[in-house]
């Protein structure tokens, strides 16, 4: 049966308060398919009677199981393409030149979901920086228990390593291991996974050089991007560089960033400092 509106209400605003993630009218059959799994496993007879025990006895555990199954997790191996080849063409060779070579590149992957984007940029790091004696650290969060799980794991089936990852990097960073993928050792050593929810008032760290902030900011409201955004900032360092999704953008929500063109992407860079890299044009 479908939820009742007082149920999809509950869920909604659970959601909301624990995430941010703003789940729509019209969103009932979401949070339907989502809850499904759940039901069953709890062996209730479907989603209403789950929701109506959870609303009658809230539990914690429960509620974290339902936040976490209304997080979309969708993501891929160099996703879109333009940010990664940017991030490796023009940001990082900017940063090696800026800083000094004892100090490592630091690197926040804030919805990092099942791991593609910090194992992309690890990956990118590896080639990039060889035998140098520079080092890099990523930081790789997200709210999803499932996902962070599976990042942490780093095995990954045919179906999602052919969602983008080139067959020159499958060859030379993962071994297998049955029917699934397993990321070698030294594109995993310069990742830390922690779990961390972007509207905590601090961040988990500061001192970021590169912010990959992507796909995340639209499922929140102006209010809660505004906050979010102005946290990450606080968290970079001035001369640092943020990554959005294709859909996303700081115009008209934090004006306190430059959006700057480069290649066929743009970079987000705190508003005062100057950019460093010749190839980038201030728009
Ligand atoms: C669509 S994925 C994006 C993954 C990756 N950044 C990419 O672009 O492919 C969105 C991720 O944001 C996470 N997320 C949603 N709300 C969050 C919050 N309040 N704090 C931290 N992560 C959140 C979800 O768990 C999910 O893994």
């Amino acid at each position: 049966m479908a939820l009742t509106e007082s149920e999809f209400d509950y869920v909604r605003r659970l959601v909301y308060r624990e995430s941010a993630i703003v789940l729509a009218p019209g969103k009932e059959y979401l949070v339907e398919a989502r809850l499904a799994p759940l039901a069953r496993a709890a062996e209730v007879s479907g989603v209403n009677a789950y929701v109506a025990k959870l609303m009658q006895c809230p539990d914690r555990a429960t509620e974290a199981r339902v936040v976490d199954a209304l997080t979309t997790n969708e993501t891929s191996w160099y996703r879109d393409g333009a940010p990664f080849e940017v991030f490796r063409s023009t940001v990082l060779p900017a940063l090696l030149a800026d800083r000094p070579v004892n100090q490592p590149i630091r690197i926040w992957s804030a919805a990092c979901s099942t791991g593609q984007e910090p194992y992309t940029l690890s990956m990118i790091l590896g080639e990039q920086l060889g035998s140098t004696p520079r080092t890099a650290e990523i930081m790789a969060t997200d709210l999803s228990d499932d996902a962070l799980a599976r990042a942490k794991a780093g095995r990954y089936s045919q179906l999602e390593i052919n969602r983008g990852l080139p067959a020159a990097m499958l060859v030379k960073h993962f071994r297998r291991e049955g029917t699934e993928w397993v990321v070698g050792d030294a594109v995993r050593s310069r990742i830390s996974f922690r779990k961390f929810n972007l509207i905590s008032p601090t961040p988990p760290s500061t001192g970021f050089d590169v912010v990959f902030l992507r796909n995340v900011l639209i499922y929140f409201d102006a209010e809660t991007r505004r906050g979010v955004l102005r946290r990450i900032r606080a968290a970079m360092r001035p001369d640092g560089w943020l990554f959005l999704g294709a859909a996303e953008t700081t115009i008209g929500i934090d004006d306190d960033w430059d959006r700057v063109v480069v290649g066929r992407t743009s970079v987000h860079r705190a508003r005062a400092p100057l950019a460093t890299a010749a190839a980038v044009r201030r728009v």
